[in-house]
């Protein structure tokens, strides 16, 4: 499906766009990216165009989730490929504040999720989901869709954006979207450029790896047995492991005594790039 898609760059367009679709009945979803569209963003727009009259889709590489030695001068940008793809997937406004517009001259608010933010990525990238929740917190208002859906991909951060959305009583419905692979097992992402053709020969071994550790939990391993042995998989194949763990799917609590379901989490370096993936423990039952 394609749709002819406007472009906004302000708040208050953006909102006048919105306004009107909702002064005729219609519904809107939203799917906010960081831009590199990719197959992955375009099946949450596809997605949000079968629950929502209408799809809004943003575009705004966020400085505040960036840590000091991370990518976000390098980040891949290039709105043209992006508007058509994203134009392509059904999406009918695409809204590409700058960063004036979303953290003008004297911006002071951070917003801070804390419970699902333990451990994981924030381990290593300590401000990280307070800049996630801030700008979706800001896009969220912004827009005031009906739904928004953010991929599992990034599975900690949807459950950040759940809880989000639960303790400040913002008026949306929050739908996760499945992780859409490479044909490898490689999860799409825009990092994925960064690989280099080696590396990105050994990249599926990643999700392969958490798959079988997710097979061997559910045929009763311990899991720090499949997991034990999922890291020195990884290592024996050059990742640098920064974590691998299976916690409650539903609040990232670390798992203890005897659980119905889990979800195994990882992040790892392959070179200079550091890959996430995660998949889900069907029952452990
Ligand atoms: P970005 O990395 O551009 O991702 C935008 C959305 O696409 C997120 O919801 C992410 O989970 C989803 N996504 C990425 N790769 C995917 C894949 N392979 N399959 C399915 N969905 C995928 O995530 C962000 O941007 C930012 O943190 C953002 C939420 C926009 C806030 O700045």
């Amino acid at each position: 499906m394609s749709t002819e898609l406007e472009i906004v760059r302000t708040v208050a367009d953006l909102r006048a766009r919105v306004a009107a679709w909702h002064a005729q009945g219609e519904t809107v979803a939203m799917v906010p990216t960081m831009g590199a569209i990719h197959e992955g963003h375009m099946s949450l727009v596809q997605q949000a165009n079968r629950l929502a009259g209408r799809v809004v889709a943003s575009i705004f590489v966020n400085p505040l989730q960036f840590g000091p030695n991370e990518d976000f001068a390098a980040y891949p940008r290039g709105k043209a490929r992006d508007a058509a793809l994203l134009a392509q997937a059904g999406a009918a406004l695409l809204f590409t504040p700058n960063a004036n517009e979303m953290y003008p001259e004297g911006f002071a608010t951070k917003v801070h999720v804390a419970g699902v933010t333990g451990g994981l990525c924030s381990a290593t990238r300590p401000d990280h989901f307070d800049g996630v929740a801030t700008v979706v917190a800001k896009l969220l208002l912004q827009c005031t869709p009906d739904i928004a859906i953010f991929g599992e991909k990034d599975y900690q951060q949807l459950l950040v954006i759940k809880r989000l959305v639960r303790d400040l009583n913002v008026p949306v419905e929050i739908v996760g979207g499945p992780i859409v692979r490479e044909p490898d097992g490689l999860a799409l992402s825009s990092r994925n450029a960064y690989l280099s053709a080696e590396e990105r020969e050994t990249a599926p071994l990643l999700h392969a790896t958490i798959q079988q550790a997710s097979h061997e939990l559910a045929a009763g391993l311990s899991a720090e047995q499949a997991l034990g042995s999922a890291r020195a998989a990884l290592e024996a194949a050059g990742f640098r492991v920064d974590y691998l763990e299976a916690r409650d799917p539903e609040t990232l609590a670390p798992l203890s005594g005897p659980v119905a379901s889990a979800r195994i989490l990882v992040a790892a370096f392959l070179g200079k790039t550091r890959l996430i993936d995660n998949v889900p423990v069907p029952s452990l039952a």
